[in-house]
């Protein structure tokens, strides 16, 4: 494992111990974009534990961090080194006390991930991936497991999940139309919550596949090279490629990848 590959894990999982301290009360809760775009103290406190780690360790490296934006350099720092943190990805189930949301953290150089970290507190789950290395899950319950996506081709087989955007009715894709579409088609959908820990269930072939709209780079750069490293393949919903700065994203095993696409591009975009 290389030492990039354990701070990052050191640090999301540091953090996920602060946000478990937090859940079930002791937090303060205020809006953003729009009336359901949630931040609580617990994000603030975990990307500052995140934040100041990397500071301390790598001053020349850049960071973009949710809460705080670019808070160090841009995004082609001298060293060609990023980081890209959400600090809680689950914001409204941890304001809601379900357990399910977690820490990401992705480490990108020259424009290509090298290095992503989804980790979830409340089942003590590490995903991790490095570049080249394959993707990899620590649980409580046993040996690490090397990932691997799903590989049935069958959308009538296949588990999925989205998500949707938090300014649904502001104008933009809601996702209703994409949700119409692919329910009576498929054996079953799940809206969990975190965008990183469905990116990280498809690459555990928990998921055989995910979409959402709108996202953001902190949602997606840790979750896209654990699927990419667990052979599947990460696209926008028009079937273009994707980037983190990309707004929607399709992860998916390569067999279910075209059904997948077909299907989506049938619901009437706005
Ligand atoms: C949100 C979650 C959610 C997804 C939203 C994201 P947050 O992130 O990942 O599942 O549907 O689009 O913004 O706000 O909990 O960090
Ligand atoms: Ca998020
Ligand atoms: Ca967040």
């Amino acid at each position: 494992m290389t030492v990039l590959l354990s701070f990052a894990i050191e640090a999301a999982r540091d953090a996920g111990t602060a946000l478990l301290a937090r859940f079930e009360g002791d937090f303060e809760v205020e809006t953003k974009s729009s009336a359901v775009d949630l931040v609580t103290t617990a994000d603030r406190e975990a990307e500052a534990l995140i934040v100041d780690r990397i500071r301390a360790n790598f001053p020349d490296h850049a960071i973009l961090a949710e809460e705080g934006g670019a808070i160090v350099g841009d995004d082609a720092p001298a060293s060609g080194i990023q980081w890209i943190i959400d600090p809680l990805d689950g914001t409204t189930n941890f304001a809601h006390g379900i357990p399910h949301f977690c820490v990401s953290i992705a480490m990108w150089e020259g424009g290509q991930p090298r290095v992503g970290v989804v980790h979830d507190p409340c089942r003590n789950e590490t995903f991790f991936a490095h570049r080249g290395h394959g993707a990899v899950l620590e649980t409580p319950r046993g040996p690490h497991r090397h990932l691997a996506v799903r590989g049935g081709d069958r959308l009538n087989d296949a588990l999925l999940a989205t998500g949707f955007a938090y300014h649904r009715g502001q104008g933009g894709p809601d996702n209703l139309a994409e949700l119409c579409r692919m329910v009576p088609r498929i054996r079953g959908i799940r809206r969990a919550g975190s965008a990183a820990l469905d990116l990280a269930y498809v690459a555990a072939g928990r998921l055989d596949g995910y979409w959402e709209h709108s996202l953001s780079p902190w949602d997606t750069a840790a979750g896209a090279l654990l699927v990419a490293e667990a052979g599947g393949v990460m696209s926008r919903i028009d079937g273009g490629p994707w980037t983190p700065w990309e707004r929607s994203v399709v992860a998916v095993g390569p067999a279910l990848r075209d059904p997948l696409l077909a299907a989506l591009a049938e619901a009437p975009r706005p």
